[in-house]
């Protein structure tokens, strides 16, 4: 058993490895991974000049192709013999169904890497898979396969892009993110999106201050003989035959005292909700209002792939609190960690890709001012090849 991590921890390396020797059984709250979806092509890293405009310079960040090479047949021959029973029978069927092809090699890495995260998530913990339609259909299976169909929770759509010309098909511009719970119990903060302009106008009315407001009813349905404490007479009115009030005579009072009661015409009481007062609407699982990273944007570091700050902290602050650990296996240029930071998660950060260290690093030092061995730790095979190239 590995020593419980009590310190943010960068490491890099081949997640599954590290997985293995450095991540307990059910230590970690909330992840997310956003690894290769298998798009068959190559990804490199543009630099930037002193100047600050792109050089031509490139050096390739990751490759996005599968190939079944002995490695794979090895982790597949592993899956057979050593995963649960149902999991060893999908990954046969992939086998027997595409054969030992580029999207079968993706799915054994996948499964295999999925089987260990499923192992450190926390019993209240989740996981988002982000990933796109390449690949989604056969990831969630093996998500059902490994959380169990009744840990699903989400599927969520979020609009990366505002358009893209696809020749003589529909233009993809959208991701898909995979969302499961480790048992039913997970950890969940509702989050909200403003209301829109339409909204304002279709559901508030403007009062003389010029605050949108709107009146919510405060009766209700009446079960059996109804709470005594809820059938009273308000100013003359008793609630109808098959209802009761939906608040005691005290809270009625109360909200009288303060002006915000407004009657029916026909005398029934309502009570006044201000738009500027309520949450706003429930977020549902399609995203549209999180903008890809445009190519000037301040947050952009160049590195492929990198996902907006705002994905990755609506997604933190609904699924951890304060003080969670989270991890991000395939971290990239750290946005899962700096989303992290900010609202004060412990995280920890794998990433193969030595370039993706100084990238990290950078960032942490600009947002926090917070530096590698003094404020988190750094490990993995890598830093030996980074070190070397200094
Ligand atoms: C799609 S990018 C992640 C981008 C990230 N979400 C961000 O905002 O920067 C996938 C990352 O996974 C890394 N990767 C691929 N295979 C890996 C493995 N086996 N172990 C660890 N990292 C891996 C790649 O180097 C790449 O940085």
């Amino acid at each position: 058993m590995p020593k419980p991590l009590t310190t943010n921890t960068l490491f890099y390396g081949d997640n599954l490895p590290i997985l293995r020797e450095y991540l307990n059984d059910e230590s970690i709250d909330l992840i997310y991974l956003d690894p290769p979806f298998n798009s068959n092509r190559d990804y490199n890293v543009l630099f930037k000049e002193e100047s600050g405009l792109e050089s031509t310079a490139q050096i390739q960040a990751f490759k996005d192709t599968w190939d079944w090479d002995k490695a794979t047949q090895a982790t597949f021959e592993d899956l057979r013999l050593t995963a649960p029973i149902p999991v060893q029978k999908l990954i046969q069927t992939f086998y027997d169904l595409l054969g030992p092809n580029q999207m079968t090699a993706y799915l054994v890495m996948m499964t295999t890497r999925l089987l260990e995260l499923h192992r450190v998530l926390k019993p209240t913990g989740s996981l988002y898979l982000h990933c796109d339609p390449t690949a989604s259909h056969y990831l969630k299976i093996i998500m059902d396969t490994i959380f169990g169909v009744a840990n699903f929770r989400s599927e969520i759509t979020w609009k990366r892009a505002n358009a893209h010309n696809d020749p003589k098909r529909y233009g993809h511009i959208a991701d898909i993110l995979l969302y499961y719970g480790k048992t039913a119990n997970v950890v969940w903060n509702p989050q909200y999106t403003p209301y829109r302009d339409e909204y304002y106008r279709s559901h508030f009315k403007k009062d003389s201050q010029g605050r949108f407001y709107r009146t919510m009813p405060l009766d209700a349905p009446r079960h059996g003989e109804g709470s005594p404490t809820l059938i009273y007479e308000w100013k003359g009115k008793l609630p109808a035959k098959t209802r009761t009030w939906a608040i005691s005579k005290e809270k009625m009072a109360e909200y009288e005292q303060q002006g915000l009661l407004r009657y029916t015409k026909y005398g029934t009481p309502t009570l006044i909700k201000y738009a500027d007062e309520m949450p706003g609407v429930p977020l549902q699982n399609i995203w549209t209002d999180l903008p890809p990273i445009n190519p000037v944007a301040k947050e952009r570091l160049g590195y492929p792939t990198q996902k907006p700050l705002a994905l990755l902290e609506r997604i933190i602050q609904a699924s951890s609190n304060a003080g969670d650990w989270i991890l991000d296996p395939f971290c990239g240029c750290g946005t899962a960690i700096v989303a992290a930071q900010k609202f004060n998660r412990n995280w920890v950060g794998i990433d193969n890709n030595y370039l993706t260290s100084t990238l990290q690093k950078n960032r942490l030092w600009d947002t926090f001012q917070i530096l590698s061995q003094r404020d988190y730790l750094v490990k993995g095979d890598l830093i030996l090849a980074e070190e070397s190239m200094v």
